[in-house]
This record gives C-alpha cells, sequence and structure tokens, in this order.
C-alpha cells in the first residue's frame, strides 16, 4: 500500500433538483479526484463515518465507493481502508482566472501602483550573493527553540495561548522593555510597548494612524521603501529630504517640508547608505519635532549590529517631549518569518496605536511571543546576539578585504561597520541600474541605490547583503561582481 495523506474533509457542493444521491455523491467524489482537490493517496475515512458526517445512508456510500473503486479512481485494502489511487492523474479545474475577471478586480490592478523598489525584480529563487534581509539560519540555535516551544506546545491550557492582551503578551513586552532599556539607552515601560508583526506592520498602523490625505511626512532621500510604501498608501504627501555624511538635512526639511505632520528615520544605520546620524543632527531634529508639534518615527532596524565601537543609543533615548515613536523587530536579530516586532509609543498616544491595531486583527500571536519571551528571560537573545555579532563581523571583514582587492577602482565598498548589509559606490561609469543589470546577468545579486531615491539623482551604488553568505560564497560573489562591472 502507498504511504496515504491525511483523510478527506471535502465539502460538497449542493445536489442538483432531480439528481438521485447516488448519482449527486459519485460526480462530487470523481470531480474532487479529478481536479486534484483530492489528490493521489489522500485517505477516505471509513464509509460509516463518511455516511455520519454528511448525513448519508451508509448503503448510499458504500455503493459509491465501490463504483468509483471499480472504476480505478479508488484503491482499498481489508484493514488498510480506502484511498485515492495512484494511478489517477488529476486534470486542473476549469480555472476561474482564464475568464476574464470582473470589474472590480480590473479597476484594483489598474490602479495599482508597484512600488519602485520592486519593480522590474525577477521573482526571487534560492539566495544568491549579495541579497539583502537574509540572517544566518544554520548558526541559529533550533535545538534550543524548538525545546522551549516544545515546552509551550505541551501547555495549551496555559494562560499565553487564551488570554487576550490587546498590547501583546505582557511578559515579552517587559523583556522588550528591558532589553530595551540596557542595549538602546531607552526608558520606557511594558505598557508604551505594542507588539506588531514587524515594522512593516508597524508603519502601516502608524500611517494610518498619524496622517491624512495630502498630509507631509518628511523621509529621508535616498530611504527605505517600506516606509514610502505606507505612506503612499494613505495619500500622504512625501517630502523628500537629502541627507549627507551626518543624516537628514534638517535644515532642508524646515525649509522645503514646512507644515509636515512628521518625519521617518533610520538613525542608527540609514537606509540604504549605511552611515549613523550624528548628535548635532539628532538634536536639531528633535528642537523641530518638538517645536513643530511633529512625530518623529525612529526606525531602529539593524541597530543590534554595530561590529565596532560602541552602540549608539537610541534617538528616543534623548527625546523630552514625546515626539519619537521607535519602531524595531527581531527579523535580523532572530529570523524574518518569526513576524515579531514592536512599537514604543508615547504614554498618551500608546491606547491610540492599539486601538488601530485592533481594526486589522483582534489579537496577537501569543504562542510564539511566548517562546520568545522565554528565550529572551533565560538570556539566550544576548548570547545569539553575541555570537551573531562575532560572525558577521567576519564576513564583513571579508566583504571588504576581497573589495580592495578585486574591485578597486570599480565600487567602493563602504566601511561603516553595522549592519547586516553596505552600500557600494560605483567608480567606473555605470549607472545603479547599469551595474544592477551586469551584476544579474553574472549570477550576483544586488540592489540598485536608485531604487531607494525619490528626488534624489542616482546615488550611483549597489546596497550588498552578506549576512547569510559564508566567507568562500563572499569572496566568490566579490570575483564575480568584479569580472562583471569590469566589462
Ligand atoms: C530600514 C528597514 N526597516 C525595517 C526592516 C525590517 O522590516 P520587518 O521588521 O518588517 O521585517 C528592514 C528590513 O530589511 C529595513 O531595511
Amino acid at each position: 500500500m502507498p504511504k496515504v495523506k491525511g483523510s478527506l474533509e471535502l465539502p460538497l457542493r449542493a445536489r442538483s433538483a432531480g439528481q438521485s444521491l447516488t448519482d449527486w455523491l459519485y460526480e462530487e467524489l470523481r470531480s474532487a479526484i479529478l481536479e486534484g482537490r483530492s489528490p493521489p493517496r489522500t485517505r477516505l475515512p471509513a464509509t460509516r463515518d463518511f455516511a455520519v458526517l454528511h448525513g448519508l445512508s451508509r448503503g448510499t456510500v458504500v455503493q459509491v465507493f465501490e463504483r468509483l473503486h471499480s472504476e480505478g479512481y479508488l484503491s482499498t485494502r481489508v484493514g488498510a481502508g480506502t484511498w485515492v489511487s495512484d494511478r489517477v492523474t488529476p486534470r486542473p479545474p476549469s480555472s476561474p482566472q482564464l475568464a476574464t475577471p470582473p470589474d472590480y478586480i480590473r479597476r484594483a490592478i489598474a490602479a495599482y501602483k508597484k512600488p519602485k523598489a520592486f519593480a522590474g525584480l525577477r521573482s526571487l529563487g534560492p539566495a544568491r550573493p549579495f541579497r539583502i534581509g537574509g540572517v544566518d539560519l544554520q548558526e541559529f540555535p533550533s535545538k534550543l527553540w524548538a525545546g522551549l516551544a516544545a515546552r509551550r506546545a505541551r501547555n495549551t491550557g496555559s494562560s499565553p495561548l487564551n488570554d487576550y492582551d490587546p498590547r501583546g503578551y505582557r511578559p515579552l513586552r517587559e523583556a522588550i522593555a528591558h532589553y530595551l532599556g540596557s542595549s538602546r539607552g531607552i526608558g520606557c515601560t511594558a505598557g508604551q510597548v505594542i507588539l506588531v508583526s514587524g515594522v512593516q506592520q508597524a508603519l502601516d498602523l502608524l500611517a494610518r494612524l498619524l496622517l491624512k490625505p495630502g498630509a507631509k511626512v518628511w523621509m529621508e532621500d535616498p530611504g527605505y521603501f517600506g516606509s514610502r510604501i505606507a505612506f503612499e498608501s494613505v495619500a500622504a504627501k512625501i517630502i523628500p529630504v537629502p541627507v549627507d555624511s551626518e543624516g537628514i538635512r534638517v535644515s532642508i526639511g524646515r525649509k522645503t517640508g514646512a507644515a509636515a505632520a512628521g518625519a521617518y528615520v533610520t538613525p542608527a544605520h540609514q537606509f540604504p547608505l549605511g552611515m549613523a546620524m550624528s548628535l548635532g543632527r539628532r538634536m536639531e531634529l528633535l528642537k523641530w519635532a518638538s517645536n513643530a508639534g511633529a512625530f518623529i518615527i525612529e526606525d531602529d532596524y539593524d541597530s543590534e549590529f554595530r561590529f565596532e565601537g560602541r552602540p549608539i543609543p537610541a534617538l528616543l533615548s534623548l527625546d523630552r517631549s514625546s515626539s519619537v515613536i521607535l519602531v524595531g523587530s527581531f527579523s535580523k536579530m532572530l529570523f524574518p518569518s518569526l513576524r515579531i516586532g514592536y512599537i514604543v509609543a508615547p504614554p498618551a498616544l500608546a491606547d491610540f496605536v492599539v486601538a488601530f491595531r485592533a481594526r486589522t486583527d483582534f489579537r496577537a500571536i501569543h504562542f510564539e511571543q511566548a517562546v520568545l519571551a522565554d528565550f529572551m528571560e533565560r538570556g539566550h537573545l544576548g548570547r545569539h546576539l553575541r555570537r551573531m555579532r562575532e560572525i558577521y563581523s567576519a564576513r564583513y571583514a571579508a566583504l571588504l578585504e576581497a573589495a580592495q582587492k578585486h574591485l578597486a577602482g570599480i565600487l567602493e565598498v563602504r566601511n561603516v561597520h553595522c549592519g547586516l548589509y553596505t552600500a557600494a559606490h560605483l567608480k567606473n561609469e555605470m549607472s545603479s541600474s547599469e551595474a544592477e543589470k551586469a551584476a544579474s546577468a553574472a549570477g550576483v545579486e544586488t540592489l540598485s541605490l536608485d531604487r531607494c531615491t525619490l528626488a534624489a539623482a542616482d546615488p550611483k551604488g549597489l546596497l550588498l547583503g552578506f549576512a547569510s553568505f559564508n566567507e568562500t560564497a563572499i569572496r566568490e560573489g566579490v570575483r564575480k561582481l568584479a569580472r562583471a562591472l569590469s566589462e
């Protein structure tokens, strides 16, 4: 007998007028098998259970099963049950996709503007150097995590899985408040921490809460495409503010974006260029926000990965007027598909953020949150970060060294010692997109910096991710990139 898959619980469509019960059941099961809704090797329930489940007599079910068996659709063996035969080759159902879609679908497609960062990107296959956004999962303490998850799963009756805290699982919020205090210099309470699925959900929520259509919001230029997507989706007016080696140029923002509702910035590690915002700029930005009554969304991504020098405290740690809302996530610290992030909101705003969160989701994912809380409370997060910092630092060093050797005069890798990807500046005559295309043709994945610009000229460079690749792969990637960009 072949290995069979889970038992069949098939929704049966209504019987048409005049159709006998046996004909109807036969047609329903046969079409489910032929259309692949019940693929080969799917086990069918015992005739008695099937009859009870669908309110039929057992005789009807036996008759239909026997007919399908005699026609070769089903296989059966005494003691082993009945399953969909291996010999059936399902054909796809006549697809509604092929018909002309209704107006509402065509309108939605016509109105959809593909974000610039993703337009023209081919769908992603397996990760190749230097794709951004990944972490090294080989190094993740999965046994330990599995043990914590199993412990929680064995206690499904326990409170974390039943309770409903609209801010998210409280012990995790406490652990995050504690972590932010010790590592980012932030004094906040668990009540100010609201759990979300990641920075992107935080930005979507905050954009809807804080911005009306047409409201002005500052963005660093070049800047993070994720925030652009969130602000454009509420029809806010994005004001591109140029950056220099100290970060966002507040004085230009004040001139071109007067009366803005707020600003979005990446002070720890500017996206995509990589510098940290200087103390002078931080004070200037805070002063502007405080005088204008504006918000500052501080995206604290990648701040955990500073490979040299002391960590720079968050902008929020300097805020004395409740201007700053900090957003962060565990996507880089642990792994992106975990989907746990946080918003740290000023006390007066926190309840409203929670109320907005409930508009799209009444409940938080407490199971994973409880596992993560256990992980943090037992000190594993700190240990994991220290270990990963060493690994990523060595990979970054390998990238810098290989670039100096093979890419001199072609592409200069920024020496910023922070984050899991780095900007590199083109020294040949290529534009960013030409370089991205040439690299891609040589099997190297990069992101051209002009995908991140708003009004700025092409920064002529590429973004290179190094976190998910070992040193050998990094060196090989650099050699390929050098060949591609020098041809
Ligand atoms: C600037 C910036 N913010 C945030 C994130 C993380 O987003 P999320 O928490 O939604 O995974 C990234 C990921 O690449 C990023 O580059």
